[in-house]
């Protein structure tokens, strides 16, 4: 990373892992601060001068240290991208960075993030301010002061990467998106990395993700096919535009809806399109994961029919592949182009299917391979996303219409099992007990 304090370095960092983890490429942040932290935990802003020889080594120092081992992390051949999340704010402190790199034969990639929004920087020294252990138990306000002084120091020495650095692999993002300037980008990996960055925005919005509602196969204990909903799935369908405004919809900002193909989540869409009029988009990567040979089937049929199969997806469910169909892991390669989309875009309510809500939640969530496809997902749940700066805010309204579980925890009996994650520990939303409940509300850092 190259760029001054409070430009966001740490949370494109963060999201940059979390999108490679999610396609299975090991990546680590190593973050030079938390280094320099080890020999001096509270700096002042003088720390910082380059004219401070102290300083000047401590921070050197620190840099060596992250270097180095993020140097030897890359020496794992399972470990893919290291993140070295500092300022590099000079143009010999990148030259010291490319020699490192080409000696250890590590392709690089340098990604500057330059900001002149002031809102957008003052958002980030609040969040540094309030959060930032190098300011633990200060004063906000002289934190706050503190931390514009040291923003000061480097701004003395800060070069951007320009013509003379030509050698160099980068990308320039400005504003966190706006405008993205690329050089010598060499292999498929960078590609896919600045094709994410591009995509990037940090505009408030929300995503609304629901399974479909109860379907028929559901109440018979099917799994796949293309069922049409149960009377209480139609009745979930109907109450959803009021689960919605529930949520708390933003007032006139644009929401658009993505379902998948198959008529479970089109009919479970149809009153919101028809009493908010939202605009509604279908698909394909959205379909259920697909259960090939066991399309159709109940799980006492599947593991009689096929006992093996039965028990080598309790043992590795995410790359357990159904004879003819998906595995977890193809599906995450499916959905890719669904979250860059998601990216990019403000609201959007996503109506998909139990397996295409786990690996949606799992991305935000930063859910593990090995837990996500055994998360309970119940039906006639609304779940809110909304990110923030250090992770994403979860809500989940529930509608008091009954539903069959489709729910199997990993090594239990073939059938669905009652679910365990309803406990009501939010409260209820706008005095309406009878219709919606508020269940959980969790904040999770990345
Ligand atoms: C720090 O010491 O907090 C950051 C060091 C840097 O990357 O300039």
């Amino acid at each position: 990373m190259v760029g001054l304090p409070a430009r966001g370095k740490s949370l494109i960092s963060g999201k940059v892992k979390r999108y490679l983890q999610w396609t299975s490429v090991k990546a680590e942040v190593f973050n030079v601060g938390k280094y320099r932290r080890e020999g001096t935990p509270h700096p002042d802003a003088n720390f910082f001068d380059a004219g401070n020889v102290e300083g000047e080594k401590a921070r050197r120092a620190a840099a060596e240290a992250a270097v180095a081992d993020m140097i030897n992390w890359l020496q794992d051949p399972s470990n893919k991208v290291a993140i070295l999340d500092a300022t590099n704010s000079t143009k010999s402190r990148r030259k010291w960075i490319y020699e490192k790199l080409e000696e250890a034969k590590v392709a690089h990639l340098f990604v500057e993030s330059k900001c002149d929004d002031e809102e957008l920087i003052m958002a980030n020294i609040l969040d540094v301010k309030t959060t930032s252990p190098d300011y633990v138990g200060q004063n906000p306000e002289e934190a706050a002061k503190d931390f514009r002084d040291r923003i000061k120091m480097y701004e003395k020495v800060y070069q951007t990467i320009d013509e003379s650095e030509k050698q160099l692999t980068y990308v320039k993002v400005t504003n966190i998106g706006h405008q993205v300037v690329i050089n010598r980008i060499q292999d498929y990996l960078q590609s896919r990395l600045v094709y994410f960055l591009t995509n990037l925005h940090i505009k408030p919005r929300s995503i609304w993700l629901s399974r479909h509602g109860e379907s028929e196969y559901n109440l018979e204990g099917k799994i796949g096919g293309d069922a049409n909903l149960s009377p209480r799935g139609f009745q979930y369908a109907k109450m959803l535009p009021k689960l919605l405004r529930k949520s708390g919809l933003p007032k006139d900002a644009p929401l658009t809806i993505w379902t998948s193909t198959l008529k479970r989540t089109n009919q479970t869409a149809g009153h919101v399109v028809e009493e908010l009029g939202w605009e509604k988009l279908q698909w394909k990567a959205l379909d259920e994961l697909d259960s090939g040979n066991c399309d159709g089937l109940t799980y006492a049929q599947i593991a009689e029919m096929f006992p093996e199969d039965f028990k080598a997806r309790d043992d590795d469910k995410y790359n357990y592949r159904y004879r003819g169909g998906e595995s977890y892991r193809d599906v995450v390669i499916r959905l890719e182009p669904i979250i860059m989309e998601l990216e990019r875009s403000e609201n959007i309510l996503i109506i998909t299917h139990q397996a295409i809500v786990r690996c949606i939640f799992a991305y935000f969530m930063q859910v593990d391979q090995s837990q996500s496809p055994w998360m309970e997902v119940p039906l006639h749940t609304l779940m809110k996303l909304t990110p923030k700066a250090y992770g994403t805010q979860v809500e989940k309204y529930k509608a008091n219409i009954p539903a069959v579980s489709t729910w199997r925890p990993q090594g239990s009996t073939a059938k669905h099992h009652a679910g365990e994650v309803d406990t009501v520990v939010g409260e209820d939303v706008a005095g309406d007990k009878s219709t919606v409940t508020k269940v959980e509300e969790v904040k999770v850092h990345s």
